[in-house]
């Protein structure tokens, strides 16, 4: 190693920082390019820490780094600085898809490594003489919207293969910030899909990310999440002791108790903090794309966002099955209807599930009784791909593998090669089970390499990916852009069966500030049989499962929950004869720029929108159990230029516990001058078409 003491020194010297903020010996720094966001690395006792500030005000105190193995010494306590490396970045590139068009990704990076055999201050005498001496390199980058840092393990003699049973990484707060959460250790038949409570970080036990945090003083919101997770276990969260600031990384187990298997060179995820003044800056959120490589797909002309519709509700509110008998939903003369349907309204796709064969008995236990490739005998696959084909719409091929992966792997390539062959060029997944193959946990590494290679394998044959119970979105679709949307929340699929009644009304005004900060969800909107009077019965009681919002709130999802497929997820014949169904045919899926106009996290939000490549905006508001009034200025549009706002809002009186369905649909002209009033119901919202006039 080339002089280190001597490039250390050199770095402090470099350093612009004022004297009363220069680093201590044993300690190196990095800001943010806007200088607000400062991280400092020191090891203090032998052991490597890392603290945060923002304007000079601690964020994260100094918390602890490390890991601990099955078959190596820890790696705790004992180490100092070797070298430190730096690295400034600016660079703006253009998403394929998006919430917006172009991302600049400017960061400072600075990279530390450290070696066995240090001094309690962090301090050595010179190289180390011990043959066996491991060392690593703590990698980080002050973005000004946020920082990100993961471990890289070089090649070594001392460290070669090694099995990671747990990650010391630890989050010390300074202040005991309110976070909204789901927890992690709950038996996992419901995986992420839970809603969502709000108390003090102190009071946190285990709990996943992305986790919001906002500050006491409501100055500061934070998220803390992962990004670039290819091959190593999904992380969660715990309450590192009893009402304390501290949360640990908790990561997800395989079958024998290991977190990570590896190699070196090995590099971990990135762990993040996003960091935003106000609670409007924290979407959209770039910060884990920017931490993911650019895109291996040279060619992504044929990566194309479209709003679908499905086989699909009517499995859940129990009029169709997905199995054979009476009731298959997958019949060809069915996918026919759809086809028709969506052809007629301009959807790109028709999603079937139950097409193919294994759903017959307990599905969910059947994980090895599923064919990727036998159609029912009642699905004509290749005459139905060529039916949609000549109707210019697409087949969207369901996969549910029941957790089943070695099933799936199996069948993988050649199920791929037939859907290309046939034309198709998606498919949505599903892994509804608590644990995979032998054992392995839901978010395990066994899992995480299963879904990366689910996706490159999907590249090489041309088709998109939508994934139920996935894995947590950490950027992978900067580097996959055929990595479209995924769920790992509570959908709308529980306003059909939920024993607890269905989301609660506030639900996405809290996905928007948690789940969708990591990237894209197929919440699958736009129920307009709110009582789901054609489920079988009739119309639900109001404690039974149903629909817990207003009509125009499943409009305005379509603008809030953001995903490059947008599902029309109820039956064709609940859209017949709507006019607010124009809504859902105009709306767009895939924009140059998102404006997040107001909000607060579990009451509501207002954001607004511009389609790729075009000059309309979308705005969709959202409230949750309380009515409430919106002033919401349009400076956002083009200054001098005429627009025609076309506004679907909640009818009169409307509520949606007893008077979900009126919407009113006017049209106004507006300038960038408007100020909207938005008057939105009880669970209600509020849809709307901004055009240039003509
Ligand atoms: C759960 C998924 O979320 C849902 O969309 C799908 O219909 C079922 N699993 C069956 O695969
Ligand atoms: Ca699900």
């Amino acid at each position: 190693m080339p002089r280190p003491r001597r490039r250390f020194a050199l770095c402090l010297a470099l350093l612009s920082l004022s004297a009363a903020a220069l680093p201590l010996p044993g300690q190196v720094r990095v800001a943010s390019p806007d200088g607000r966001t400062q991280v400092t690395v020191a090891v203090a006792e032998g052991r490597l820490t890392y603290a945060v500030t923002r304007d000079g005000r601690p964020l994260v105190l100094p918390s602890r780094l490390g890991f601990r193995f099955a078959d190596q010494p820890p790696i705790d306590s004992g180490w100092a600085i070797r070298d430190t490396a730096r690295l400034s970045h600016d660079e703006w590139w253009t998403q394929p898809w998006g919430e917006v068009a172009r991302v600049r990704e400017q960061y400072n990076e600075l990279a530390v490594t450290v070696e066995e055999g240090g001094q309690a201050d962090g301090r050595t005498d010179g190289p180390s003489n011990r043959r066996t001496a491991r060392r690593f390199t703590l990698r980080l980058r002050a973005f000004d919207d946020g920082i990100g840092f993961r471990y890289e393990l070089p090649a070594q003699p001392g460290l070669e293969s090694f099995a990671i049973t747990e990650e010391l990484t630890q989050f010390t707060f300074a202040d005991n910030p309110r976070a909204w959460f789901i927890p992690s250790d709950r038996p996992r038949m419901d995986r992420s899909e839970m809603l969502y409570s709000a108390g003090p970080l102190s009071l946190l036990r285990e709990v996943q990310t992305p986790l919001t945090l906002e500050s006491t003083d409501r100055r500061t919101y934070l998220v803390l999440h992962e990004a670039d997770l290819a091959d190593y276990a999904r992380m969660n969260l715990k309450g590192g002791c009893i009402e304390c600031r501290t949360l640990q990384a908790d990561l997800a187990r395989m079958g024998d108790g290991i977190a990570v298997r590896g190699r070196t060179p090995f590099v971990t995820p990135w762990r993040t903090l996003q960091i935003a003044d106000r609670v409007t800056d924290l979407a959209p959120s770039l910060l884990g794309l920017k931490l993911n490589p650019p895109s291996a797909i040279a060619n992504t002309d044929w990566i194309t966002p479209m709003k679908y519709i499905g086989i699909w509700w009517g499995m859940h509110i129990n009029t169709m099955t997905w199995g054979s008998g009476p009731k298959h939903g997958a019949t060809t003369a069915n996918t026919r209807r759809y086809i028709d349907f969506a052809a007629a309204n301009g959807f790109g796709g028709v999603l079937v599930e139950g097409w193919n064969t294994g759903w017959d008995g307990d599905w969910i236990k059947n994980r090895n009784a599923f064919s990727f490739t036998t159609p029912y005998p009642d699905y004509d696959l290749p005459g139905l791909a060529a039916y949609a084909k000549a109707k210019g719409v697409k087949l969207i091929v369901h996969n549910e593998t029941s957790g089943g992966i070695r099933n799936y792997e199996r069948q993988m390539d050649s199920a791929f090669a037939l859907y290309q062959s046939l034309g198709l060029d998606a498919i949505k997944t599903g892994y509804v089970t608590d644990t995979v193959d032998g054992g392995h946990d839901h978010w395990s590494q066994y899992a995480v390499r299963h879904h990366r290679r689910v996706i490159e394998a999907a590249a090489r044959h041309g088709i998109m990916v939508d994934v139920h119970e996935p894995l947590h979105d950490t950027g992978e679709r900067r580097t996959w852009p055929n990595m479209m949307t995924r769920e790992g929340a509570r959908g709308q699929e529980y306003n059909a069966w939920s024993g607890d009644g269905g989301n609660l009304p506030e639900h996405e005004t809290i996905l928007f500030f948690t789940r969708l900060l990591a990237g894209p969800m197929d919440f699958t909107p736009g129920i307009f049989d709110l009582l789901i009077e054609r489920g079988p019965g009739g119309p639900r009681r109001p404690e039974d499962a149903r629909i817990r919002t207003t009509l125009a709130k499943q409009l305005a999802l379509y603008v809030v929950l953001y995903s490059p497929m947008q599902m029309a997820a109820d039956l064709p014949e609940n859209y017949e004869g709507q006019p607010a169904f124009q809504f859902i045919r105009d709306v767009a899926v895939d924009w140059d720029t998102t404006r997040v106009l107001d909000g607060r996290i579990g009451d509501y939000v207002a954001v607004a929108r511009r389609e790729r490549g075009g000059q309309s905006w979308f705005l969709g508001a959202i409230t949750d159990e309380e009515g409430r009034t919106l002033d919401l200025p349009l400076n956002f549009l083009t200054p001098g230029r005429r627009y025609v706002a076309e506004i679907y809002a909640d009818g009169p009186k409307a509520h949606w516990l007893d008077n979900p369905l009126p919407v009113t649909i006017t049209s106004r002209p507006v300038t960038s001058a408007t100020r909207l009033r938005m008057v939105l119901a009880p669970g209600g919202g509020q849809a709307i078409r901004i055009r240039p006039a003509r």
